[in-house]
């Protein structure tokens, strides 16, 4: 990870009786608790609604995983193996038992976008600070109806796809390996909203994505798909087997051998 300053960031409980779960927290990602609403420069949060991320001292809204929002949900019911650009680059095909790796699965949007299309997923993420905001955000969506089928489909490890990669049992290497790393050019389009400037702030930019690439296609049965910005080169300088080009992002696909 790579910051100018490295961050210090707290946990906070906003009310006194989240107070234990915040101390829990703090014993597990192993960060200091907080006292005071602006102490260090961002906090975990912990609320009545759920787990948040905010940068002290400003008026941006904390960053929370909401596998419910308006947003998260019209996408999902809009979403088909046809017209979903994700599930054309990964190449699935109704029911088909392939066994999905999202290696980079961050605030979880493309994954559950997958999971309502059917599929299992497993999900590594590999930022402690990221890891329990999503295993939040699953927890919430479990206690809803429509949501709770999809989530239990979605499997999260906290772990190092690079690592985890390497160590994969040779008798269960996954079929489809997707790949969204951060970028330092990602700053106008995804990073357009604040709330995803916190995000970028915190995990920094993935600059190993290139060994990871490798290890994946050295790992992956079928194919391993890459998201870039639209118009950036190619990962490693490696060209892809194929590309699917949508508005702001592009696909890249490789078949390893
Ligand atoms: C751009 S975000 C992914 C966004 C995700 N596709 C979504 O739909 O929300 C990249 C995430 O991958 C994680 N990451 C990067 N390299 C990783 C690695 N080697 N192993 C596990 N996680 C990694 C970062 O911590 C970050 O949370």
């Amino acid at each position: 990870m790579n910051f100018m300053k490295t961050p210090q960031i707290g946990i906070y409980a906003t009310k006194d009786r989240l107070k234990a779960e915040a101390e829990r927290l703090s014993a597990c990602l192993n960060l200091p608790l907080a006292k005071q609403k602006n102490e260090y420069d961002y906090q975990v949060i912990v609320t009545p609604e759920g787990l948040g991320l905010r940068k002290t001292g400003t008026k941006i809204l904390p960053l929370t995983i909401d596998f419910l929002s308006g947003r998260m949900t019209y996408r999902r019911q809009h979403a088909s193996l046809r017209n979903e650009i994700l599930a054309r680059a990964l190449g699935l095909k109704k029911k088909s038992p392939v066994k999905i790796v999202d290696a980079t699965a961050g605030l979880g949007r493309d994954s559950f976008i997958l999971a309502a299309l059917g599929f299992e997923i497993e999900m590594l993420e590999r930022s402690p600070i990221v890891h329990v905001l999503l295993e939040d955000g699953l927890n919430r969506a479990k206690l809803d109806p429509v949501a709770a089928p999809i989530v239990e489909r979605m499997k999260l490890h906290q772990a190092n796809a690079i690592e985890w990669f390497q160590q994969v049992d040779p008798d269960h290497r996954p079929d489809i390996i997707y790949i969204d790393p951060m970028f330092p050019e990602r700053s106008k389009s995804a990073l357009a909203k604040k709330d995803m400037r916190i995000f970028h702030d915190i995990v920094g930019a993935d600059s190993d994505a290139e060994q990871l690439l490798n290890r994946a296609l050295a790992c992956a049965k079928l194919r391993v798909v890459i998201k870039r910005p639209r118009l950036s080169g190619f990962l490693a300088d490696l060209e892809p087997a194929f590309s699917h080009t949508g508005s702001s992002s592009r696909f890249d696909i490789y078949l390893p051998r």
